[in-house]
């Protein structure tokens, strides 16, 4: 498909993240319901089609795939994809292969990450006391995920660990979770609580904007701003006192839309080229369609061309956005 994916506003898709399954072995409570009902599994993608339907972006000039979920590491034969895809990372194809994880089974995969090249990996980690942990995911057990990043930095992958900041709870974890990460050489980065899916509770009680908590933190630390970047949405500072980066992700109070480099594939096959916006084209039946890629390159030029300018969230009530879909049916 000659031509890179370039939107209306000149921006450049060179960055897939990739939704492997919409199940997760979690609940959180900010980002899915107590009952929530999964995809029958003749709606996914097979790993096949994620396999090609990888490189097909790759041919369109994505430069850079991150395996997201739901939780990617519950996807049977997983491993079989970082597989096919390290086979672009040796050639001068593609530069990363990364992925989200809530960390749970995170060490009976890290091996595999690291041999399939692998370097980099996110756990959303948002407290490091274990009660507020089974409170936050509903029942999940902490020492797992502590298990899990031991053995991917054993394993030699670079940890960055995800947080969101809740209003009321996370003033208090937030010191801890800084000398954590950093003291075992990983980056923290601080996400603001989006309006996706119906919580259970009113989201502008948790909401807590950044450039508030970072007031706070400089009480506490020294921090200053970094021109470092990972390829994501997050501005990092460098906290003097640890010597360690700390990012933040400030969709809702200061959006990083101008400089969006994202589309997302939903585990169904649904190209999403906003996540704050409802609108989605099914790859799948194109995939499914004929052997050849043309129509599905089409497809995705397609969305390009239509990517809105940016996310539709309304900070005024973080209750109401017009995105029903939960973080989980996209992986964030
Ligand atoms: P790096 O490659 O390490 O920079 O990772 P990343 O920040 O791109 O990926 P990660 O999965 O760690 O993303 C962290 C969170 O940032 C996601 O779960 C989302 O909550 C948020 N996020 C990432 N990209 C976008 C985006 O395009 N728009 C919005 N609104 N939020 C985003
Ligand atoms: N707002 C912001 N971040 C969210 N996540 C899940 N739901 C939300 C939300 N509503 C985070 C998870 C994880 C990442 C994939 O997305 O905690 O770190
Ligand atoms: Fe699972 Fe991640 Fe959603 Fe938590 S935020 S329920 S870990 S998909």
């Amino acid at each position: 498909g000659a031509g890179p994916l370039v939107d209306r506003f000149g921006r450049q898709v060179t960055y897939l993240r990739l939704s492997v399954t919409d199940r997760c072995d979690l609940r959180c409570t900010y980002c899915m319901s107590e009952d929530m009902t999964f995809l029958p599994r003749r709606e996914l993608l097979s790993l096949e089609e994620l396999y090609r339907l990888s490189t097909v972006f790759i041919g369109l000039g994505v430069r850079k795939i991150r395996i997201t979920g739901g939780e990617p590491l519950v996807r049977k034969g997983i491993g079989h994809l970082f597989n096919a895809l390290s086979r672009h990372l040796g050639n001068d194809d593609l530069d990363e292969v990364v992925l989200t994880t809530n960390g749970t089974q995170l060490a009976q995969h890290a091996t595999m990450l690291a041999s399939a090249g692998v370097r980099r990996v996110n756990v959303s980690l948002d407290t490091l006391d274990a009660g507020r942990y089974r409170q936050i995911t509903r029942g999940g057990q902490i020492e797992r995920v502590l298990a899990g990043i031991e053995a991917a930095l054993a394993a030699g992958l670079h940890v960055k660990l995800n947080a969101v900041a809740m209003r009321g709870s996370f003033e208090r974890e937030v010191d801890a979770l800084i000398r954590f990460a950093h003291g075992r050489h990983m980056d923290l980065t601080l996400i603001e609580e989006m309006p996706l899916g119906l919580a259970g509770f009113d989201r502008a009680n948790t909401y807590l904007p950044l450039g508030q908590l970072r007031q706070d933190l400089e009480t506490r630390w020294t921090l200053s701003p970094l021109a470092d970047a990972t390829g994501g949405p997050a501005r990092y500072l460098r906290v003097a006192e640890t010597g360690g980066r700390l990012g933040l992700i400030t969709p809702m109070s200061c959006n990083f839309c101008h400089s969006c480099n994202r589309a997302r594939v939903s585990s169904a096959g649904q190209l999403f080229t906003c996540m704050g916006q409802e609108g989605s084209v099914d790859l799948r039946a194109a995939l499914r369609g004929s052997e050849s890629n043309i129509e599905v390159e089409g497809l995705i030029r397609q969305a390009v061309a239509a990517k809105p300018e940016r996310h539709s969230f309304a900070i005024a009530d973080t209750s109401v956005s017009g995105v029903t879909r939960t973080m989980s049916a996209l992986g964030g």
